[in-house]
């Protein structure tokens, strides 16, 4: 089944339009320059609806990964939708319990987490502490005892599972630093038993991101479930299985399975291992966010070369790094007309050869463009480099602007930079 998971579209005259609004529309009420994300928070909550209502009854635990995007606006929408959250740093955490998250509904992952992060964790009373080694559970252990309030833990394990993705974002094979080989899964719930500090609560699993399918997610889980079934047939108990995130996005020609997909794959295989009385857990970024973002830029000039020719904007790696790091691909088309047949390389301001977007058919250059399929990882992964701002962020809801982030300017860089 394809799935149609974006609220861009075009109208009759071939304006872009995001929840059924010009973008030109949404960014002249927001008044701010480009380059700027614009987002669509009702698609957001839609998506996020759409997913919780693919469990029907069973009990879960949509937990939205907000390194994919942590703006207030949109965790303020996810939360209204009934989702918690799955962090990776403190910092995260406390953006999540300001907006009002609760911390009964967040996890927490990360290979290396601070002590005061843990610490916070164990005091705010986190749904669980998701542990990536066997190492980190005595340094949790310890943290646990010094605040004298034992942690709920859960085993994030490293299945061995090999995805068909960007070698940057695949994490469950064996050479990736997440999570726990299975070899030392027993002797993980061993130290857990053995201290008065630590309580097993679950087990987790990310295999990586941008899954077409859920052919590699269900693989991942299934070692989930086998080690929740063991665990529970030595007479402990759990309270959840969590099968990550990872549910990929339209970013071109190729279509992903939608997120409900997943869920159902999910349920299906738990209640065939016999584990629908476990909470089931998943933690999707991309998928909620992603399509309901796009990034407007200005066309600053064009250049023609002996070989090639160029289309400047005022967008660049540091607005949006992943086609410099992951040869990503996002499609980019004029603001306020249907694409033309004259492709262009698009490439931004920015002093390194990978500042570049890839080619693209826009026809005669347009004052403004849009690149598409930007909510997840974009402004998230945003940079000041080459002294440059950070863009602007537009939250529209019901066909008009909610909010508007302000780009802090070029002025704040300098400022900061000057005194450092
Ligand atoms: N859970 C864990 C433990 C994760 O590490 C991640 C993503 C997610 C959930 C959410 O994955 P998603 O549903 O968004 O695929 N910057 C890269 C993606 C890195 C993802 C890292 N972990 C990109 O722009 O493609």
């Amino acid at each position: 089944m394809s799935a149609r998971m974006t609220t861009f579209a075009r109208d009759q005259e071939g304006h872009a339009t995001l929840g059924g609004t010009r973008l030109s529309t949404l960014l002249e009420q927001a008044k701010v320059p480009t380059p700027a994300y614009v987002y669509d928070l009702d698609g957001i909550a839609r998506a996020a609806t759409q997913l919780k209502q693919a469990f029907g009854a069973r009990r879960h635990l949509v937990a939205y990964a907000m390194k994919a995007n942590g703006a207030g606006s949109i965790l303020r929408t996810l939360r209204d939708a009934g989702t918690g959250v799955c962090l990776v740093s403190g910092g995260e955490m406390k953006v999540a319990l300001g907006v009002g998250m609760a911390p009964n509904r967040m996890t927490i992952n990360g290979v290396a987490k601070a002590d005061w992060e843990i610490d916070l964790a164990i005091s705010q009373g986190l749904f669980a502490i998701q542990v990536e080694s066997l190492e980190e559970l005595t340094r949790i252990a310890e943290r646990a005892k010094a605040l004298g309030r034992p942690a709920r833990v859960g085993l994030r394990i490293n299945p061995g599972v090999k995805i068909d993705s960007h070698s940057h974002i695949a994490t469950g094979h064996d050479a990736a630093k997440f999570g726990i080989p299975r070899v030392d899964v027993a002797r993980a719930f061993e130290r857990i038993d053995a201290s008065e500090w630590l309580t097993a609560v679950g087990v987790s699993t990310h295999v990586g991101s941008q899954l077409p399918t859920p052919k590699s997610y269900v693989e991942s889980a299934t070692a989930v479930c086998e080690i929740a079934r063991e665990r529970l047939r030595s007479g402990a108990t759990l309270e959840y299985m969590n099968f990550g995130g990872g549910f990929g996005i339209d970013y071109g020609p190729e279509v992903a399975d939608a997120p409900a997909k997943f869920a159902q794959a999910a349920m299906t295989l738990a209640a065939e291992h016999g584990l629908d009385a476990l909470e089931l857990v998943v933690e999707p970024g991309r998928s909620l966010v992603g399509p309901y973002g796009m990034l407007v830029a200005s066309v600053r000039q064009s250049k023609e070369g002996p070989t090639r020719r160029w289309l400047m904007i005022d967008a660049g790696m540091n607005d949006l790094l992943r086609p410099a790091l992951y040869g990503a691909v996002h499609r980019i088309e004029p603001l306020d007309r249907a694409p033309g047949s004259k492709e262009w390389r698009v490439v931004g301001p920015i002093c390194e050869s990978s500042d570049d977007f890839g080619t693209h058919a826009i026809g005669d250059p347009p004052p403004r463009v849009v690149l598409r399929d930007t909510g997840a990882y974009g402004f998230a992964m945003a940079s000041e480099y080459n002294g440059r701002a950070l863009a602007a962020e537009v939250f529209s809801k019901n066909g008009s602007v909610v909010h508007t982030s302000p780009s802090p300017g070029v002025d704040s860089w300098v400022e900061r930079r000057l005194k450092a």
